[in-house]
């Protein structure tokens, strides 16, 4: 998912060198555990694989993703399914949903809007739906971030991590002030080998960092690129592949009666 403004998404790109995000997503399915019959919303859908994997269960899936460019490719991929661009913070279902699932894609939204987000997904569900979701949880990708801003503030600028990683303490403190009833929530590490061997971290950063590098001229962003692998490569690099250090939070919460 984006947030619309700070990161412009090449969806095929997404896919061919990122696609451990839906592989991974796959076991949040199993968790969401879709029922033939029920409906279901896919918040910050992707290119949608995710969406069809519950649809394939049964459910009837509906994707919604801020990304224009990400809900074209989902529907050319599954033209038998229905998404539409909406922003997680304020969009509206005229039908109730049985349960809303999200993978990889809050962390996207500011920390600031996630009050704005829970009610959005409250107003989407029916009394006793579910929300199920996964995304990145405190300390995630700490090391990538903490390189960057680094070799940015070597450089003369002063960025922010831009995305928003809260601990489980915060997110099911949020939940219960907007009404759900915080059924389970977990943080872990889950190291994920990056694709493409040797440029791995840089493909990363291009795919995923573009609003960490705004306003910088080509040559200047390479240079930074280059110098966060130096800093990471004694401990992120194999020789081969580049692992990054991700944390999960993934939580089951019930919207009270
Ligand atoms: C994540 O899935 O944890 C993530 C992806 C892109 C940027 C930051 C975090």
């Amino acid at each position: 998912m984006s947030d619309g403004t700070a990161n412009r998404w090449d969806a095929d790109d997404y896919d061919d060198g990122h696609g451990f995000v839906a592989e991974y997503g796959a076991s949040l399915v199993d968790l969401l555990d879709p029922k033939s019959g029920e409906r279901v919303l896919d918040l910050g859908c992707g290119t949608g694989h995710l969406t069809a994997d519950i649809a394939e269960r049964g459910a009837t899936a509906v994707g919604i993703d801020q990304s224009a460019e990400m809900v074209e490719q989902a529907r050319a991929a599954y033209p038998g399914l229905s998404f539409r661009r909406a922003d997680a913070r304020s969009f509206t279902a005229e039908d109730r949903f049985d349960a809303v699932f999200s993978n990889a894609a809050l962390h996207w939204v500011p920390g600031a809007d996630h009050d704005a987000v829970i009610e959005a997904v409250a107003d989407a569900l029916r009394p006793g739906g579910r929300f199920v979701a996964e995304m990145g949880g405190t300390g995630n990708v700490d090391r990538i971030v903490t390189a960057t801003l680094a070799e940015l503030r070597e450089r003369g600028y002063d960025r922010e991590n831009p995305w928003y990683f809260p601990s489980v303490g915060e997110y099911a403190t949020r939940l219960e002030a907007g009404g759900f009833e915080v059924r389970r929530a977990v943080l872990f590490d889950r190291p994920t080998e990056l694709e493409n061997g040797a440029d791995g971290l840089a493909d990363w950063l291009s795919m995923f960092g573009d609003s960490l590098f705004a306003g910088l001229a080509d040559d200047e962003r390479e240079a930074v690129v280059a110098g966060v692998e130096d800093r990471l490569r004694p401990d992120m690099f194999d020789g081969e592949t580049w692992t990054a250090d991700y944390r999960r939070l993934r939580f089951v919460a019930v919207r009270a009666a």
